[in-house]
């Protein structure tokens, strides 16, 4: 089984960024232990990262044929990007949305996800625990 996990802007720079809300594993730590957990799921993990929403759009759309679920942590474009959203509606891969943070305990403009009802389900608020948890559900959702 082959899933893709996306990562949206400013996400390159956990680790170091306001760490008293995103903690201080880096994405490649995280990343690490995502494919550790993959490993013994027995499925492959293809990573992408960008700050860019067209980018995110063109991996989605590729996703097609290619992966059988994602991962995804949209970051800033789970509150504002229609055209992820309209990425996901279009290739219908069952997706997993994931959060470090508590998104519904935040500023009022982070409560608000835009992926969220096209997702398979949703894991925020537990830190890279978020990823864990996520890469569990989605796979067993799959399986
Ligand atoms: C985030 C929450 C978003 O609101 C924010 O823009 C991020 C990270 C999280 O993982 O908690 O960049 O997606």
């Amino acid at each position: 089984m082959k899933i893709l996990v996306l990562h949206g802007p400013n996400l390159n720079l956990l680790g170091q960024r306001e760490t008293s809300i995103y903690g201080s594993a880096t994405l490649s730590s995280i990343s690490e232990t995502l494919d550790g957990i993959a490993g013994d799921l027995g499925v492959s993990l293809t990573h992408f990262q960008s700050n860019h929403e067209g980018e995110l759009v063109d991996k989605v759309q590729a996703a097609h044929g290619a992966f059988h679920g994602i991962l995804v942590n949209p970051a800033a474009y789970t509150h504002t990007s229609i055209a992820l959203r309209d990425a996901f509606g279009a290739v219908e891969i069952p997706f997993v949305e994931v959060h470090l943070s508590n998104i519904h305990a935040r500023e009022e403009f982070r409560q608000k996800s835009l992926l969220a009802d096209l997702a398979v389900g949703s894991v925020v608020g537990f830190g890279p625990s978020s990823y864990f948890l996520g890469l569990k559900a989605l796979v067993g959702a799959l399986s």
